[in-house]
């Protein structure tokens, strides 16, 4: 079995970003992150906490408007509107969940799809239907980058994706599909979600719920990759029982070291291919 070191793989892209956006630098162009945070989820303080300051080790200038959880749905909307039209800024992030009364929906389509580092919005996600290159959102894009640099065929084989999230599910069958695999997307209705999984020869967790994806439903062998972030006793773990799959596998992520790390190094690397196509644009 072999561990998928999110940590160190992020660490050598964040190193290939900073030297694109030293590039860019040269040119007279210092590539700009605006994250909006609305309310006050300690999880996406935090999150956002950690982006900000991946942005400042690669020489991203990354400012975070931070808004209250009884802000209006408008000066959200004018907020984003703004940044659209700033041209020191290269990506917006909406961080996500929204507090209740908020419609995400509504106010990431004032994201222009030449500055949704997320790829949450219909143009960048209508694409990767087509199979068009495009912005990818950062999570299943740190996925297929793992398996990529562990050199993980995908061509022919059966990929199983846990979870219908268009933030993870949706494009991650959709990123396996393009790349030849047979997908099968499991969700809450599946009816024998364990039967599925055993059929699978990569196993994509999305869900968000700790020890669902036990020994009992991984064919020996299989590549298995945890998107889960979940907190047990305080303790961070994946939808993956770690302990026991672990050994039945070829390759698997840890939680935490695993995804994570990659969706961060992703978001990075979206931010600075925003920040080159501008460029071109203007
Ligand atoms: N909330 C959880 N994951 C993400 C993400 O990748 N982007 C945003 N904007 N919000 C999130």
């Amino acid at each position: 079995m072999t561990l998928l070191d999110g940590k160190q793989t992020a660490a050598k892209i964040r190193e290939e970003v900073a030297l694109r956006v030293r590039a860019l630098q040269r040119l007279g162009r210092t590539v700009g992150l605006a994250v909006v945070l609305v309310g006050d989820d300690p999880a996406s303080a935090i999150y956002v906490r950690n982006k900000a300051r991946a942005c400042e080790e690669v020489g991203i200038r990354s400012v975070v408007y931070t808004r209250p959880a009884q802000a209006m749905e408008g000066e959200i909307a004018a907020l984003l509107d703004a940044l659209a039209a700033d041209s020191s800024v290269d990506g917006i992030l909406l961080q996500l969940p929204l507090p209740a009364g908020l419609n995400a929906d509504a106010l990431l389509a004032h994201i222009p799809p030449e500055k949704d580092v997320d790829a949450f919005g219909a143009y960048h996600l209508g694409a990767l239907v087509r199979g068009e290159r495009s912005m990818v959102a950062c999570t299943p894009l740190g996925v297929m980058e793992l398996l990529h640099r562990y050199q993980i065929g995908i061509a022919g084989r059966h990929a199983v994706v846990v979870g219908r999230s268009v933030i993870v599910g949706k494009p991650m069958a959709l990123l396996l599909l393009n790349a030849d695999a047979t997908v099968t997307v499991c969700h809450s209705k599946t009816r024998d979600l364990r039967a599925e999984c055993l059929r699978a020869d990569i196993i994509v967790s999305a869900v968000g719920h700790a020890g669902l994806i036990g020994a009992d439903m991984v064919k020996e062998g299989a590549v298995v990759i945890d998107v889960g972030m979940n907190r047990v006793n305080g303790k961070l773990c994946g939808d993956v029982d770690f302990a026991a799959v672990a050994p039945k596998c070829s390759y698997i992520t840890p939680v935490p070291g695993g995804v994570g790390p990659m969706t961060v190094a992703m978001l990075l690397q979206n931010v600075c291919s925003c920040a080159e196509g501008n460029l071109t644009r203007k």
